[in-house]
């Protein structure tokens, strides 16, 4: 039977470039797909001076079609200023790797999400958003839905574990449907504070956990 892939996504599904994580990266960011709940990470170490990725590294608990777009993203994003990488889309992925099938299009966003967030994220948390929009419940409920509860493999939002979201000044404050020792609790409450505290008016984050 023909593989639906070409021979370059297979390349890249097989050896795939930049795979890992930069510790104490300059900006990072993890994605999950709401189509498929599967997820990547993706870490940049940027030039403070001239904004160039210098470093970028993916991990990719996707498939096969997510694997090869990590991999060709983050070859095509190194040596990039942040600028240039945030225009890389879905396509140009796609296009590099000898184009995907339709039904995997999701996997391919999914990749460049990941890349997309993690600039946002350096941008944020160097203080080079020049759009400062206040803050309010709807932004902050918009980042919940990309924090995946690793339960059911969908976000905390649509899967009711967001119970109470309150922002008062500077400070967020969420109630999470979770006991506080459960095995992912501390998972998710980083990648919480990873998504929440980047937000240029927010000072403190608290997550409150059910008994
Ligand atoms: Fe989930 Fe491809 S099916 S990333």
């Amino acid at each position: 039977m023909k593989s639906p892939y070409s021979e370059t996504v297979l390349e890249h599904f097989r050896h795939p470039h930049n795979v890992g994580k930069i510790e104490d990266a300059d900006g990072k960011a993890q994605e999950g797909s709401p189509a498929c709940g599967d997820m990547v990470a993706v870490y940049i170490d940027v030039d403070e001076k001239t904004k160039v990725i210098e470093d970028i590294k993916f991990e990719s608990y996707g498939c096969a079609s997510n694997i090869a777009t990590g991999s060709i993203i983050t070859d095509l994003a190194k040596g990039k200023t942040i600028d240039e990488a945030k225009k890389i889309t879905w396509k140009d992925a796609a296009d590099a790797l000898g184009g995907l099938p339709k039904i995997k299009a999701h996997c391919s966003v999914l990749a460049i999400e990941g890349l997309r967030s993690a600039i946002r994220n350096y941008e944020e948390s160097h203080g080079l958003i020049t759009n400062r929009e206040p803050t309010t419940l709807d932004t902050i409920r918009r980042r919940l839905k990309k924090v995946m509860n690793p339960i059911a493999g969908l976000d905390l939002v649509r899967t009711n574990l967001v119970k109470h979201i309150e922002f008062k000044n500077g400070t967020v404050r969420l109630s999470i449907d979770l006991p506080e020792n459960h095995q992912f609790a501390p998972a998710i409450k980083e990648e919480i504070m990873e998504k929440i505290e980047p937000l240029w008016d927010v000072k403190e984050v608290i997550v409150d956990f059910s008994e």
